[in-house]
Parts: structure tokens; sequence; C-alpha cells
């Protein structure tokens, strides 16, 4: 007991406490920890706490797992002050004799004060619990009862600690009971966390809109087989690497490995197709490639895919003989893996065998305006004597994010409506029927030395001899 201990018992205790929590610190504990984690240690220390430690942590989020030791008088820690002060967030794991313990009860306390976002967690415990020690009635009523009975902490002490039980028990958090599965508890927290702490692993767009409808749309035909492929098809500019990159920071807490492998039609050479596989192997875990051909790549591919739960992003793809040396052995990914090829060719997919299939909807009239307004005013809609002249931009933009960004940026900052009205004209005069045309805009908007610029990388990128495309 704290209270019959000596001051150098008291240290010495503490010192063990941090021996326990030694691995969970990183080395350089100056700096700020992202994540606190509360929780009561002979509870949960060894499943739920250390589950979500390890999940964030292997997010490369500096996590705080705490370990509670006897607290000398009412003094915490510096270094508990220190994690408790500079985290963005704060996992407090309510269980049943969480109460019992001042450590878990200081650290709540001071975490309120912080005013950082708190994620409280009921492990087979009702948010009631916490509302109704004053009533005396309950585990955390009894466990309180026993905190007074022993008299080591003033009435005010024990009253702070009530009121911050009682005030935690009201925040939006996730309910744990015998009922519900722990793994999807354990995913909502971690996508909490991602949010929360605004972790986009990829940056996703300037001005996102529709993404979470997009998502659902996505989910709705999404390959439900043991392993997951599925295509995302649309017109170039129609947001399929955006989706993917939404789908890919949605996911990847929940998978052994991930990769993401942009640009994949970019890679015109064998060598350049290497490097890829490269990449891949490297993020999956596989270390160690001394090959340069594609087909050494192929069988080391096929060989050690198979072990783990992946996900994979292969994007921009237009041929399939990219996807076939990029996943050689598709169907034996470890079980529950998770890939998904964006292309602009419905071809590419059907001779892949794949019938999972997400078409790029675009759109609709709402997100278009919110896009086309970020990025013509910096705002979500058009201010007073605009909005004609936006109607007849989101006309010409058809719902591709594209173009209702690039036509959107090309105004900002003209408040002139004669030049809104210029480029409108310029617009409608090439007014397109497809995607090609509405993507001229920005061609014709350049002055001749950037169109020859263009037009030089642009027979470059579509793999006209370099001199060529030099001479030109
Ligand atoms: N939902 C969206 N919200 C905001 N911006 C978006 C959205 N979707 C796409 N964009 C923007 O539109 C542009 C084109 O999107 P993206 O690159 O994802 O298209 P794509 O279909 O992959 O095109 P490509 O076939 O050329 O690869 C990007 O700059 C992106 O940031
Ligand atoms: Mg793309």
């Amino acid at each position: 007991m704290a209270s019959s201990s000596t001051p150098r018992q008291h240290q010495s205790q503490l010192e063990n406490a941090f021996d326990q929590i030694a691995p969970y610190l990183e080395s350089n504990s100056k700096e700020p920890w992202a994540i606190f984690i509360n929780h009561r240690g002979s509870d949960v220390k060894h499943t739920l706490a250390t589950a979500i430690y390890h999940k964030l942590h292997r997010m490369g989020l500096h996590v705080f797992l705490d370990v509670e030791a006897l607290l000398p008088g009412d003094v915490m820690p510096a270094e508990i002050q220190r994690a408790i002060n500079s985290a963005t967030l704060h996992i407090a794991v309510f269980s049943p004799n969480y109460a019992q313990s001042p450590w878990c009860l200081a650290e709540i306390t001071f975490m309120l004060k912080t005013g950082a976002k708190i994620i409280p967690i009921f492990y087979y415990v009702e948010p009631s619990e916490l509302r109704s020690i004053d009533l005396g009635e309950g585990i955390y009523a009894n466990a309180f009862s026993e905190h007074g009975n022993k008299g080591k902490y003033s009435p005010e002490k024990l009253d702070e600690w009530k009121r911050a039980s009682y005030n935690i028990s009201f925040n939006s958090g996730y309910q744990v009971n015998k009922n519900e599965d722990e793994a999807r508890i354990l995913k909502n927290i971690v996508n909490c966390a991602i949010k929360v702490m605004k972790m986009v692993s990829l940056p996703v767009a300037e001005h996102p809109q529709g993404l979470d409808d997009l998502v659902e749309g996505f989910k709705s035909v999404a390959s439900k087989e043991k392993v997951q492929i599925t295509g995302i098809l649309g017109m170039g500019g129609s947001g399929k690497t955006t989706l993917a990159k939404e789908l890919f920071n949605w996911n990847f807490s929940s998978f052994d490995r991930c990769s993401f492998v942009f640009d994949v039609r970019d890679a015109a050479s064998r060598y350049a197709l290497a490097k890829k596989q490269k990449k891949l192997l490297r993020d999956l875990g596989v270390d160690h490639l001394p090959f340069d051909h594609v087909d050494e790549g192929k069988a080391v591919l096929g060989n050690r895919l198979g072990s783990h739960q992946v996900l994979i992003v292969l994007d921009d793809i237009d041929h399939v003989d990219q996807l076939n040396t990029l996943l050689p052995n598709k169907d034996n990914l470890g079980p529950q893996s998770m890939v998904i090829v964006t292309t602009r060719e419905l071809g590419v997919l059907i001779s892949w065998g794949l019938s999972c299939i997400y078409k790029m909807p675009g759109l609709n009239r709402s997100n278009a305006e919110k896009l086309f307004c970020w990025h013509a005013f910096l705002q979500p809609s058009p201010p007073a004597g605009f909005i004609s002249l936006v109607e007849k931009f989101l006309k010409a933009g058809n719902g591709l994010p594209l173009s209702l960004k690039v036509f959107g940026g090309q105004l900002y900052g003209s408040n002139s409506k004669a030049n809104w009205k210029s480029q409108l004209k310029k617009l409608s005069r090439i007014l397109p029927t497809d995607i090609k045309q509405r993507l001229q805009v920005s061609y014709h908007a350049l002055d001749e030395e950037e169109k020859e610029m263009f037009l030089d990388v642009a027979c470059f990128l579509i793999r006209e001899n370099k001199s060529r495309a030099i001479a030109v």
C-alpha cells in the first residue's frame, strides 16, 4: 500500500513500474506523445489495452501505454504528466476494477483537464456505473466507499475523481461486453484514432468531396471472396486514384502488410516494372531482392506473398501484363487479403478475370459545386453574384473532379465577371462531350511556349520516342 511505503520504496515501485513500461516507451521520449492509454492493468493490460497499443504503434504513432504504480502521495510522476499533456488523443478503458485504482482515477482527472479528446471504452462496465457513484450502488460506488474508508484521500480529492468519472461517462465511446466483437471494436478505435490524429498516411485530395459515398459504393460491389480483388474503373480525372487512397487509408490498419503502387502505367520498360515489383515486395516486408528482371521478380512474388494478410493497390494499370507481373499468384495471397486495381480500361480487368468492378460515378451536383467553389473561391459555395456563372461551369464540368478542380483553379482570385464570362466562352467554343475535349481546356489556357512543353511531355508520356519528343 502506498500509505505504508517509505519514500525509498515508492521510488523503487515507480522504477519497477517504469521498467514494465520500458518496452512501450520509444527511445526518444522527448518527442510529444500522440496517444495516451489509461487503463487498469490487472483487467486489460494483457488483452485490449495491449492490442490497441500494438495496432496504433504499428501505424507509427507514438503511444504511451501506462502502467499503474502506486502514487507517492498525490503526486503524479512527471513523465506521466508530460505524456498526458502532450497526447492529442486519450483512450480510457473503464474495466470492472478500474475505480479501485487511485492511479487510474488520478490520470483520468488529469486527462479531462487537458481538454484533449478522450475516447472511453466501457469494458464489461456500463457507463451508468460511472454516473451512480454517489448513489452508493455498483462496483464503482463500492470502490469509492473503500477509498473513503481507508481515509488516505481527502473528501475533496474523492469528489474530484467522482466528478471526472461522471463527466467522462457522457463522452461517446465504445462498449465491450460478451456480445460485442472485440476485433470490431479495436478496428473502430483505430479508425477513430486515425481521424482524430488526422493520420492520413496518403494525402487524398486538397478539398475532398463525397468520398464517404464513393467508399460505400465501392464496398457494395467489392469482392467477397477469400482474397478480395476489386477493380475501380473510370475515365481520366474521375477520381480513381483518389478513391483508392481513401480506401487504403481507411483499411491499412487492419492488414499485416500494405503497399500502394502508384502510376504503374508509367513503368513502361521491364526494368521500371521490376522496380515496382521491388517496391511492392519491400512494402510487404520482403527484403534482400537481388533481381533486376521481371521474371525473377515474378518468381519471388509468386512464392512469398501467401503467408500474410495484405492490402495492395495497383494504381493506373493500362495493360494486363502489368497485373500478371506484379501479382503473378493473385489467388494465393493470404486469406482476407485485399487487392484494388485502378484503370481506365475495362478490357484490362476483364482479361485478368475480374468481375467485381466499381465504376466511378462522377460527383453529384452538391459535391461538384463544393469542389469547384473551394478551388475558385476557397469556400464551399458561390458568393452572391456568381451563382449563375458557377452553374454554367458545373454543367461544363459534368461531375468530373479533375475538370471541376481545373476550372475552379483557373478562376481563383478573379472576381471580374467579364473574365469569368470570357473563360466560359472559351469553354463553350470547345464544349466537350468527352474527357479529351474537357482536358483540352487546360491546354488552351497555356501560352505558346507552355503548349510546346506540354506536347513534349505528353508525347513522352505516351511512350513516344524520347528523341522525337524532344525534337518535335
Ligand atoms: N472526390 C474528390 N474530391 C475532391 N477532389 C477530387 C475528388 N476526386 C478526385 N479529385 C481530384 O481530381 C483530380 C483527379 O483525380 P484522380 O487523380 O484521382 O483521377 P484518376 O481517375 O485517378 O485519373 P487518371 O486516370 O488520370 O489517373 C485530382 O487532383 C484529385 O485530387
Ligand atoms: Mg489515377
